[in-house]
Parts: C-alpha cells; structure tokens; sequence
C-alpha cells in the first residue's frame, strides 16, 4: 500500500494499470446493467425556504429518495468554486508538503489526511485521498494549523454553508412535527461537524475499480459539493440498481444520513451510494457532514412516536455508533444494525 503519498502519489508516479490492491471482484462492480437511467434524483428550488411547496418537496424526498439536490440556496457561485479549487490546490502540493498532514502525524488532530476510508478493514482499497477537517467552534482554533493553501476557502465555504444545514435540518424537523430546534436538539443534530476535501485521481481502470463503495452516511444529513466530472451513483431499489447524481451547476446535493433516519424512526431515509472514479479527470468533491456531539444521545423522536408508533431503534450515544462504524469496512447500511430494536 502506498501509504506515504496515497492514490495521488500512485498516479503521479506514473502508474499505467491499477495496482492488484485495488481491483474489485466482478460481482462488485458497477457494471452498466446495473444503472438506472429511466428515474432521477429531485432538484429542488430553495429560493423560498418557506414556500408550503418547498418544505413538501424536501420532506418527500427525504423520504422516497433520501437524496435530493437544491439549487438558490445562497451559497455563492464563487465560494464553491473556490473551495474546489482549493482542493486541487492542496493535493497539487509536492508530496512531501501534503504529506506533513497524513492522520496520526498532522500538525493538529482536527486536520488529517487519508487514503481509502478504513483501510486496516478493507481487502479492496478506495481510489481516493481525502483531507479531513473537524470543524466544530472549538475545532477552528486550529486553524493557525490548518494548510494555509486551502484553510481560507474551507471556512468562507463551512460559514456560507452553515445557514443552509440549518434551514434544512429545521424544515425536515418540521416535517417530522418538530416545531423548534432547542439547543439539546441543535447539540444532538449538528455539534461536530466534519468537512472533507475528497480527491478521486483520475484512474487508468476506473471499471475495475472504487472510489467509495456502496456506503450510507452516519450524519444526521450531508450536503455534498460535486464538480463537473460526475461518478456519484445512489442506490435506486433493494436489488442492485443505481441512479447517477448529474452534475448540476451551483447546486448542492443533500442527503439523509443515519442519525436522522433513527430520529426519523424511518419516515426518512438514509440511502446507500457509491462513487465510480474518472478515467481521465481528477475529481473533486466536498462534504459537509453535521454530526451530532460526541456525547450526544439520539433515537426516535417523541414527536414520531406521539401517536403510539413502535420505536424501530434504541436511544444510541454518538461516539459509540461512529466508533462502531468506523471499526468496519464500508458495507452498506450494516451499521445501522447497531441500533436496531
Ligand atoms: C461519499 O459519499 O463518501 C462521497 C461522495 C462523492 O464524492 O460524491
Ligand atoms: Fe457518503
């Protein structure tokens, strides 16, 4: 495993096939059989947050799709492209620049640089690096440490993004009869929020290979930039089927993680999704995860449950699912299993 300098240092060293390390077995491909191209994930105008329709529009697709993307939500143009753009940046940086931050070895613990995404788990590993960040209050006094080429774009993004999570979190609450988001609620949805700068190399044999393998998110939602290049696929039906998430210019993508599937006691959805890398463009993304406190303790909601339904999940710690999830390879929603009644 080329641990020191990631994919990024593989494809930089000029490598013409992929490493056996990184090939998956045949059934685990996304072969193109198993792309859905008849449905599509709903892109939502959000320029009115407080439009009947609006609210509608979000709640259902947090329900059928767990997936949606949202367009007018007062995120500059400029501020996207300039947190993308300082993700090429940073991994554009001579090897042993970027590597200064590799986990374990970083300048702070709320920076960390990684390949793959559980590698001492994995038997298939991930064509992708990613720069992590943590980014509650507390966390952002680190920021004299942060990687002075992309640290500005990080937090002008992670500022002009935070009213949009909130927003969003307060209309899905309200769909759920949530009336008001008091801080114990504010702590148990969005107190440790984490962002990443995912970077997909382009790859020589991107048919044989994974980017992420087919995962849910444990936050409570994720609001994902993508770039241009595409290779997001989400899970359409129980049997192996996939829709892509195209591309679409300024927008977010938006989806329910597993927090908020519990709290939801289901009625919202936490899908699994995928990404296939390039084979000739070095994608970027950037995901904003909200993620409860470490302490904070969360399952159904008593709103959900007002009327006698039964709890599907038992009240869970945060740091205890995230410490469960993370101890194993990415496998769909298997970690929700943790939970389970
Ligand atoms: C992920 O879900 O882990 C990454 C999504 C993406 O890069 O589009
Ligand atoms: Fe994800």
């Amino acid at each position: 495993v080329n641990k020191r300098n990631g994919i990024k240092g593989l494809v930089d060293a000029g490598i013409e096939t992929v490493p056996e390390l990184y090939i998956l077995p045949v059934q685990e491909r996304l072969e193109p059989n198993k792309i859905l191209t008849t449905d599509y994930i709903p892109v939502i105008d959000v320029s009115n947050w407080d439009d009947p329709k609006v609210i509608e529009s979000i709640c259902q697709a947090a329900g059928k799709w767990g997936f949606f993307q949202i367009i007018n939500h007062g995120v500059p143009l400029e501020v996207l492209d300039a947190v993308k753009e300082a993700a090429h940046r940073f991994f554009g940086l001579p090897n042993e620049e970027r590597s200064k931050y590799w986990a374990g070895n970083s300048p702070t613990e709320t920076v960390a640089l990684k390949t793959s995404v559980v590698p001492q788990a994995e038997s298939v590993l991930e064509w992708k690096d990613n720069l992590s960040f943590r980014c509650s209050p507390r966390d952002l006094e680190s920021y004299p440490l942060w990687p002075p080429v992309c640290r500005d774009e990080v937090v002008k993004y992670l500022q002009s993004a935070n009213p949009v999570i909130r927003k969003l979190l307060e209309v899905l609450l309200k769909g759920l009869k949530v009336e008001e988001i008091n801080e114990a609620r504010e702590y148990a949805l969005t107190a440790s929020p984490i962002l990443n700068l995912n970077y997909y190399p382009h790859c020589p044999n991107p048919d044989l290979t994974v980017g992420v393998g087919p995962h849910s998110d444990i936050s409570a939602i994720t609001i994902l930039l993508q770039d241009d290049i595409g290779g997001l696929y989400v899970r359409a039906t129980d049997d192996d089927s996939w829709i892509h998430v195209p591309p679409v210019n300024g927008a977010l993508v938006i989806n329910i993680g597993d927090i908020l599937q519990i709290m939801s006691n289901d009625r919202y959805r936490s899908i699994e999704h995928r990404v296939v890398a390039n084979g000739s463009k070095d994608r970027v993304s950037v995901p904003i995860f909200a993620n409860p406190g470490a302490d904070a303790i969360f399952g159904p909601l008593p709103e959900v449950l007002e009327s006698g339904e039964q709890p599907l999940y038992k009240e869970v710690v945060f740091s205890d699912y995230f410490k469960y999830f993370f101890s194993k390879r990415l496998e769909g929603k298997k970690a929700m299993e943790f939970a389970r009644i």
